[in-house]
């Protein structure tokens, strides 16, 4: 499969790839050397002259995260938080709407767990109805249902761009188009597109956009960012402020950051930070727009092979497809097909009903396998990946 991707340079700075078939990207993805590097040089760097100083010491590389993840999801840096995980990203911006008795939430069927139980939580304690949008007749969220369920009292439409299980792309820019029409603050969970799909807010439309490091960005674990459209910013005081996010101006009076870091807080883990900031300097090195069909392709490939297995069905909805392939075996739990590839040295991972249960409720399933390309993968893995699936059923 021609690619512009060095993929022998890839796997050469990924040395776990010579040990493992790492399908499992989705979850967490192999950090490549130099992120590593990144992230234990600081570590070294604050064992030798301390903590604080070593952050003012490379004070310029801290701050060029902010340009670097800008530059990703094409954004200002000023729109930039930089926070522990996508959860809290989410969060931070979710908890910060000025939600009231009788407004109402659109979201999709796929939402993710966590975004659910906020949503569920936020109905419980301030009267917020939810009301989730069917899906189309390829699975993604219902565009014309969407724009029939708008009315006065919608005060947000969050949807997930990829679920957590399967490979389905949400239409995140369709929506963002509906959203701006009828001027709904557009909150976008791209935990799973960020770093496989070449993203841009702009095109997509969102006001608030959450991700991770670890994922498809390559990143250390405990890393995520929020992105915060400077129009919307001067509207949303976060759920928790600290001496980072505002400043204590006077006895009784505080004034919040005038960027997105008022969602931030102070403490944070440095090196993680700096290697978010190497991962995503990696990425655009390769471009996202090569990693994007790569990734693409590779698994449409992998779903091929599955579906040629018998016992084997592959799950996955959507007019457009990502990285991630899902499937089920027959007579197996995900759990158990897990386990059985691990022993060949293959990495995957089970989707349960809990994180996507409106979704798996209406397919009437209970679990999935979840097998995740990235852009370091190959057809080899590929043949070796469904060899041992083959293996599994006889
Ligand atoms: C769609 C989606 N949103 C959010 C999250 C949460 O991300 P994090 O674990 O970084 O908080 C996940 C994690 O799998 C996810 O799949």
């Amino acid at each position: 499969m021609p690619t512009p991707i060095n993929i022998d340079l890839a796997r050469l700075d990924t040395p776990a790839t010579l040990q493992k078939v790492h399908f499992n990207n989705a979850g967490a993805a192999l950090m490549p050397e130099p992120v590593l590097a990144a992230v234990i040089d600081h570590l070294n760097l604050e064992a030798q002259i301390g903590g604080y100083e070593a952050a003012n010491q490379e004070e310029k590389r801290i701050d060029g995260v902010y340009d670097s993840i800008a530059k990703l999801i094409r954004c200002h840096r000023d729109e930039i938080a930089v926070v522990e995980n996508a959860t809290r990203a989410w969060d931070m911006a979710f908890y910060s709407l000025p939600f009231k008795a009788g407004d109402r939430i659109l979201t999709a069927c796929n939402e993710y767990a966590s975004n659910y139980i906020a949503f569920m939580q936020v109905a419980k304690l301030r009267g917020v109805k939810i009301d989730v949008i069917d899906n189309d007749q390829h699975g993604q969220i219902d565009l014309d249902q969407l724009k029939e369920k708008i009315d006065d009292q919608v005060k947000l439409i969050a949807i997930t761009h990829v679920p957590t299980n399967g490979g389905l792309v949400n239409p995140a820019e369709a929506v963002g188009r509906i959203a701006k029409e009828h001027k709904i603050t557009y909150l976008l969970d791209a935990c799973q597109s960020v770093g496989q799909l070449d993203l841009s807010v702009e095109a997509i439309g969102c006001d608030l956009l959450s991700a991770t490091g670890r994922k498809y960005l390559r990143g250390p674990r405990g890393t995520g960012f929020l992105y915060v459209r400077k129009s919307i910013l001067d509207q949303l005081e976060p759920p928790f402020l600290d001496l980072h996010a505002a400043e204590w101006t006077s006895r009784d009076k505080y004034e919040m950051r005038q960027d997105a870091r008022r969602f931030e807080n102070w403490e944070c883990n440095v090196a993680a930070k700096l290697g978010l900031g190497t991962a995503v300097d990696y990425a655009l090195t390769i471009g996202l727009g090569n990693i994007e069909k790569r990734v693409i392709e590779l698994a449409s490939h992998l779903r091929s092979a599955l579906g040629e297995i018998d016992g084997v069905t592959v799950q996955d909805l959507g007019q457009k497809k990502c990285g991630i392939v899902t499937f089920s075996v027959a007579a197996l739990s995900a759990i158990e097909v897990k386990k059985l590839l691990a022993v060949d040295g293959i990495n995957v991972a089970a989707s349960t009903l809990s994180g996507t249960r409106i979704d798996m409720e209406s397919r009437g399933l209970l679990d999935l396998v979840r097998a995740s390309v990235h852009y370091y993968n190959t057809e080899e893995e590929i043949i070796k990946f469904c060899a041992a699936v083959r293996a599994i059923r006889s």
